[in-house]
């Protein structure tokens, strides 16, 4: 039976995943499907889960290695416009989660609003950014949230107060929803003000991480009180190549795409810098990126 049959979403078949992450790497998915709105969504999930369809939720998709050999999922997409409205009320900012965080800081900077401007340059949509507690230079998006809608895998919608989720570095409680959007308390502050240092921190990031080929940004975590690069640097693991994909000069935290690398070729990389590291200096390297099999 086809089971998507009845639904308002766009529905694709053996999607190539590569053409929907930063990486450009992974093979198809299964199901790949734009819900039309949230009661749509909720209709997805429901027939998805009658038929035993796993479900997987992309953003931005750079965050993520796909598998060489794809997914049996329904990998699902907030693209829709439902899923992109962006509102203002008194210093609060109400953002879908299917939008880049670019669009966010911009449209908080031209209202002349303050609170996420480190949030300019991470290439994420807002709810993959909630979702794994995105950041930059010490902050993280978390902090500046007040308030997110999420619906549950049954359907449910809920609205969950900045008190009611616990975000730590890179992971949230907010895993187990699907973030719908979320309001963000800012506060007035000089447009140009705002647009220097957003320039500023933009042009910081290019200086020391390597933005040129594809990737998915920093592949581990930084372990506690360390740097994942720094480690990975003293390993002397710069310019490593394996297949089409190699370590970073620039930042060796980043495993870039020369292009046509493979999932599996990057798998192998972060093998040896995780086996290099544990050896030199008796630290676990835990990845960032979600591995998608
Ligand atoms: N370093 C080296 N060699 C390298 C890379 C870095 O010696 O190859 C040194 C740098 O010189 C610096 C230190 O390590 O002294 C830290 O490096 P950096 O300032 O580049 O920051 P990071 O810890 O590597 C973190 C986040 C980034 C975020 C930046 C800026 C993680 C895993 N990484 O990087 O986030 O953009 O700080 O705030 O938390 C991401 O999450 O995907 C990401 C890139």
């Amino acid at each position: 039976m086809n089971w998507w049959k009845g639904l308002k979403s766009k529905i694709s078949f053996r999607e190539p995943l590569k053409k929907h992450t930063s990486f450009k790497i992974g093979g198809p998915a299964e199901f790949f499907i734009e819900p039309k709105d949230e009661n749509d969504l909720r209709l997805l999930l429901i027939v998805t889960k009658k038929n035993n369809m796993p479900v997987l939720l992309l953003g931005a998709g750079s965050n993520i290695l796909a598998g060489d050999k794809g997914v049996k999922a329904a990998v699902l997409k907030l693209n829709a416009l439902s899923f992109k409205k962006i509102s203002f009320k008194d210093s609060h900012l109400e953002a879908g989660s299917g939008l880049m965080l670019g669009q966010i800081v911009k449209a908080a900077q031209d209202h002349g609003l303050s609170g996420i401007e480190f949030l300019a340059g991470i290439p994420g949509t807002v709810g993959g950014a909630l979702i794994m507690n995105a950041g930059a230079w010490g902050k993280n998006i978390g902090d500046a949230v007040s308030r997110v809608k999420v619906m549950d895998y049954n359907g449910k919608v809920k609205v969950l107060k900045r008190k009611d989720i616990k975000f730590a570095y890179r992971s949230s409680s907010l895993e187990k929803f699907i973030i719908l959007s979320a309001d963000f308390k800012l506060s007035k502050r000089n447009k140009k003000e705002i647009k220097e240092d957003i320039k500023m921190l933009v042009q910081r990031r290019r200086g020391t991480q390597d933005l040129c080929s594809p990737s998915a940004g920093c592949i581990f975590k930084n372990p506690e009180g360390g740097s994942a690069g720094r480690l990975i640097d003293l390993c002397g693991l710069k310019g490593k190549t394996q297949g089409r994909a190699y370590i970073s000069s620039k930042h060796a935290n980043f495993i870039l795409n020369q292009g046509g690398a493979r999932a599996a070729d990057v798998l192998k990389l972060m093998d040896l810098a995780q086996k290099k590291v544990k050896t030199k200096f008796k630290l676990t390297l835990k990845p960032e990126i979600k591995i998608w099999h």
